[in-house]
């Protein structure tokens, strides 16, 4: 039975399985940098104001140094019993240098110093997301500029409604992506804050100096009330947040590889790589990279809700159902971190189907519109036009061809405004082409949105 940390108040020992409920160590334990960080920022900061001798800083640092390292090398097996993480490393260090390490936990409360890890570990792994994101924007880009030729269905209610670029369709990831990226990036003016020296909840009587500790841990900013900052987890709401929505769209790119490379579509072909086969059917290639990252985008939204759950009804200040910010945000990160690298991969290394894309937009009624805009100029009111068009279109479904099949005289018979230069208009390439407004699939104006999106990202 080991002595609890906070022993003298209890008289009776613990029961085993109560203590395996309340600990935290088998997944806080990927604090330790974090944790180890901070108690030396907090004993050299406790050191410069004379709370610890400079003899007593200098071995709980050299301690909690070689603690780190044997972490490191997987000499250290953590207690259940002790806790957490924080509890896990103090009597460590009490074993390593004696009683002396006992006064590293003056002015400070796990409140505050479990705080202090989440804000350093959110950081860290916030501005890792953010530069894996624009890793895959990077990727985005190239693949819209090395098929800027390549045609492709506009699907609405996935319809046909449009020929559009391919460049067009996928560089919207980009533009989803950009959002994200500076959402991450505002989310960081509240993440990158330090809590530390609020002790449990109303500071300390020590004459501490929170101000050195900020710096020396690097945190932008600092709470200016000690019991916000050991009760706000607003900045792991946000974080969650916006891993949800980031996979959320990663999720929705996710679905239309999964429809480009079906049969029926063909537009695209998965590497080997990203694909599994089946252990049945010997023609199988399933996108399960993909179907993974969809399916996970429902994981990350589950922890963002659980999250808001757990506070909404907590009073001020730290209460243990704090302890479980963790694990969904730990997994969140892991997953997201996952998934924007394999979203990578795929991008990567898959192929455009030029050929069925140039054959899909060729074949189908997504001209449409150009015939009814052909007619508007022509002075015929638009409303006109459609009815028009659309009687033409059923003409063909009914004979099973396309507006392109459609003799000369018909066209005639459906309007006289229309000339022979009609089929010009019909053609995808054209169609597209003829898309002069700003922000359009037209080739000029993708040129000009990729050059922005370049820029972005340099
Ligand atoms: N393991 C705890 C957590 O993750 C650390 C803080 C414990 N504080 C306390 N007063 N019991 O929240």
């Amino acid at each position: 039975m080991t002595k609890k940390a906070w022993g003298g108040r209890f008289t009776n020992d613990s029961i085993s399985w109560v203590d395996d409920f309340n600990a935290s160590i088998h997944f806080d334990k990927v604090l330790i940098e974090e944790d180890i960080k901070g108690s030396i920022a907090h004993g050299d900061m406790l050191k410069t104001k004379g709370i610890l001798t400079e003899d007593e800083f200098k071995k709980i640092e050299a301690g909690l140094k070689e603690i780190l390292e044997e972490y490191q090398k997987g000499q250290i097996t953590f207690s259940i019993e002790r806790e957490d993480i924080h509890m896990n490393i103090e009597a460590l260090l009490i074993e390593k240098i004696g009683p002396i390490g006992g006064k590293l936990h003056t002015a400070r409360s796990r409140n505050d110093q479990v705080a202090t890890d989440m804000h350093l570990y959110v950081k860290r792994e916030v501005i890792d997301i953010i530069s894996t994101i624009e890793y895959l924007q990077g990727t985005i880009v190239e693949l819209a500029e090395s098929n800027i030729e390549v045609l492709m269905p506009g699907y609405t209610h996935l319809q046909r409604a449009q020929p559009i670029l391919f460049s067009h369709h996928i560089l919207v990831y980009f533009w989803m992506l950009e959002r994200d990226k500076a959402r991450f990036k505002d989310a960081l003016k509240r993440i990158d804050i330090s809590p530390l020296g609020a002790g449990a909840i109303s500071g300390t009587t020590f004459d501490i100096d929170r101000h050195q500790t900020q710096k020396a841990l690097d945190f932008n900013d600092i709470y200016h009330n000690s019991m916000d900052a050991v009760s706000d987890r607003d900045y792991i709401v946000e974080t969650l947040s916006n891993i949800s929505l980031t996979m959320v769209h990663l999720s929705r790119l996710s679905e239309e590889l999964i429809f480009w490379s079906t049969d029926e579509a063909n537009f695209i072909t998965l590497s080997d790589a990203f694909t599994t086969g089946s252990s049945m059917m010997p023609q199988k290639k399933n996108p399960d990279m993909a179907e993974l990252i969809r399916g996970k985008s429902g994981r990350t939204s589950g922890y963002l809700m659980s999250m808001l759950m757990l506070l909404k009804g907590l009073p001020l200040t730290y209460n243990k159902d704090m302890q479980e910010d963790k694990e969904g945000l730990f997994d969140a990160v892991k997953t997201i971190k996952g998934a924007l690298k394999i979203m990578d991969g795929m991008l990567s290394t898959m192929s455009v189907n030029k050929d069925v894309l140039e054959e899909a937009v060729s074949n189908d009624f997504s001209n449409a519109t150009e015939l009814a805009d052909y007619l508007v100029e022509k002075e015929i009111p638009f409303r006109d036009a459609h009815e028009i068009v659309g009687k033409l279109v059923l003409t063909c479904i009914n004979r099973g061809i396309y507006l392109k099949d459609l003799p000369f005289e018909e066209y005639k018979k459906a309007s006289s405004v229309i000339e022979n230069d009609i089929y010009d208009i019909l053609s995808a390439k054209v169609s597209v082409n003829r898309r002069i407004s700003y922000g359009s699939t037209g080739t000029e104006a993708v040129k000009v949105q990729l050059k922005l999106a370049r820029e972005r990202i340099t």
